[in-house]
């Protein structure tokens, strides 16, 4: 389980909200599959998460270009490469054609990047604000 704690803030309360809202997706889908859900209803969470993961790198990218980020580009193509990384889970998982073992290794190391990502890229969002 993904626990939130401040080490993680980025001094901007908006951004952080909606970190603490993906870590909390993050969390249901794994326990979905740890449950045993239904393929409709795991392939409707991982549905919400890439959106919602999506509409956050959208404002966060705003956020940083606002407050001229050094780090604006860098975390843009982050992004992308995550999001390209999580589509291609989507796909195998919609198609029926992966194992639960392949899922869950994929989703914990999407979970991982995403913690290094808030540390490593997003936390530059502090020096900027203040
Ligand atoms: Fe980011
Ligand atoms: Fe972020």
């Amino acid at each position: 389980m993904l626990l939130w704690d401040d080490s993680l803030a980025t001094g901007v309360p908006e951004i952080d909200v909606q970190h603490r809202e993906l870590l909390q997706h993050f969390n249901d889908f794994t326990e979905a599959l740890v449950q045993g859900k239904g393929r409709v209803e795991t392939g409707q969470m991982l549905d919400y998460l890439q959106f919602y993961a999506q509409w956050h790198f959208e404002r966060e990218e705003k956020c940083m270009e606002a407050y001229r980020c050094p780090v604006a580009a860098a975390n843009k193509t982050a992004h992308q490469q995550f999001l390209t990384r999580f589509g291609q889970l989507y796909e195998q998982y919609q198609a029926c054609d992966v194992d639960f073992q392949v899922v869950a290794q994929t989703f914990w190391e999407l979970q991982k990047w995403f913690i290094q990502h808030i540390r490593g890229v997003d936390y530059h969002l502090n020096t900027c604000v203040s």
